[in-house]
């Protein structure tokens, strides 16, 4: 059906504002001499099963989570310098953490399996006598996506908020009639605000960060950063991740989706701080031993990944142009590597059509469609998917 619509478009249409020059540089330099199928299963490893052929994928818009390590990602794993990280000494792991803790401005640093652990262990970590409450933004990772971790693992309440109409982040405003500063028994303490940014790949304004970490501050109050991909904002803004970073008690950084590594996140604070988020670590089973293997991968992202992030902002910018040059609605600002719109069909339909061109999206009931684009990322599956939207546009019109 779509093919049919496809060859009745002339092929000139669908090549329009993207920036050539900017996705070639971009991927040759990360996929010299890896076939698409080897960009999504790994160069040199066995495909999920090796009965079946794997179906050509053009690009998983899925996730930044599903991109598999470059080729020399993996030789720089296989050269690292290991040791016992139970025991604090494996040199590459020391390193890295030596090195965020120096990127973030903070004292010192834990390398962690995954940023939910990361997370988790930070909540754990601040909150020490209950009852007390965690205030987050209604659509915050801890509070949708941690599986109700922070209940669970820590026991507080979770307070989401919702910011004010025509903000669309948390201000102090928003927040202040939420916070519980009395000692009324009745009452649930707030012990800590957690902020998240980029937040479904929006910037969080500074400014916002600035008000809401100040209130927070004037009141006791204790502030965690999920910044799992906060490298998006810094690149995207100018702004160093030390001035983003020093806001808060304490942050979270991943390098699995963003930055391209197979495992890694790592939690920054205070010494004291992390001494004992070092203890809860082990206590969660997250303490690792000759993991210096995974923080290769972390530091060769942070030299060779994070210096590309702004080619993946524009391929990201590129393809919400041309999503808007259709007539199709952006629903959120395409401010880093994810492009929100609303698609003529529903997200299961668009789905369907679009693995039919070698495409990879999370269906839905809705219409709302989220794309994501890391450096696996290329000119061939952004065509595709303006391709399938234009031949949809002309036959359903937008609504
Ligand atoms: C903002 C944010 N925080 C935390 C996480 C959790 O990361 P992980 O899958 O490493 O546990 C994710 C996962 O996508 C995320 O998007």
């Amino acid at each position: 059906m779509l093919s049919r619509l496809h060859s009745s478009l002339p092929k000139s249409i669908f090549k329009t504002a993207l920036p050539k020059p900017t996705i070639a540089t971009h991927i040759s330099r990360q996929f010299t001499n890896m076939s698409a199928t080897n960009q999504l299963y790994g160069s040199g490893s066995a495909r999920p099963n090796d009965q079946q052929p794997a179906r050509k994928i053009l690009a998983d818009f899925r996730s930044d989570t599903v991109t598999t390590p470059s080729r020399a990602m993996r030789e720089a794993m296989l050269t690292a310098e290991v040791g016992d990280d139970v025991f604090g000494e494996d040199p590459t792991i020391n390193e890295l953490q030596r090195k965020v803790a120096e990127m973030t401005g903070h004292e010192d640093a834990l390398f962690l399996p995954t940023a939910t652990m990361s997370n988790q262990i930070a909540v754990r970590t601040h909150l020490t006598c209950p009852p007390y409450s965690v205030i987050c933004d209604h659509r915050a990772h801890v509070f949708n996506y941690e599986a109700g971790g922070i209940s669970y693992l820590t026991g507080a309440q979770l307070v989401p908020v919702t910011p004010l109409p025509d903000h669309p982040h948390l201000t102090a405003a928003a927040i202040t009639p939420h916070l519980v500063l009395d000692d009324d028994v009745h009452h649930t303490p707030t012990r800590l605000i957690c902020m998240e940014n980029t937040l479904n790949g929006e910037v969080v304004p500074i400014e916002n960060i600035r008000e809401v970490t100040a209130l927070a501050r004037g009141k006791g109050v204790r502030t965690h950063l999920d910044g799992a991909r906060l490298w998006h904002a810094s690149v995207k803004t100018g702004i160093e991740l030390r001035e983003y970073c020093g806001h808060f008690d304490s942050v979270t950084l991943c390098f699995s989706k963003a930055l391209g590594a197979p495992v890694g996140s790592t939690l920054v604070g205070s010494k004291a701080f992390i001494k004992k988020a070092r203890h809860f670590r082990k206590m969660f089973g997250g303490g690792m031993r000759q993991a210096g293997l995974l923080a290769s991968a972390c530091l060769h992202a942070l030299s060779h990944t994070l210096p590309t992030l702004h080619q993946t902002h524009a391929i990201a910018t590129s393809l919400a142009t041309r999503i808007t040059s259709l007539g199709l609605p952006l629903t959120k600002s395409p401010d880093t590597n994810m492009v929100w719109f609303e698609s003529p069909v529903s997200a299961d339909e668009l789905k369907v059509l679009l693995e039919a061109e070698g495409v990879r999206i999370f269906g839905g009931v809705g219409r709302e469609v989220r794309l994501v684009v890391h450096w696996q990322v290329g000119e061939e599956g952004v065509e595709a998917v303006v391709r399938v939207l234009e031949g949809l546009v002309k036959r359903e019109g937008t609504k």
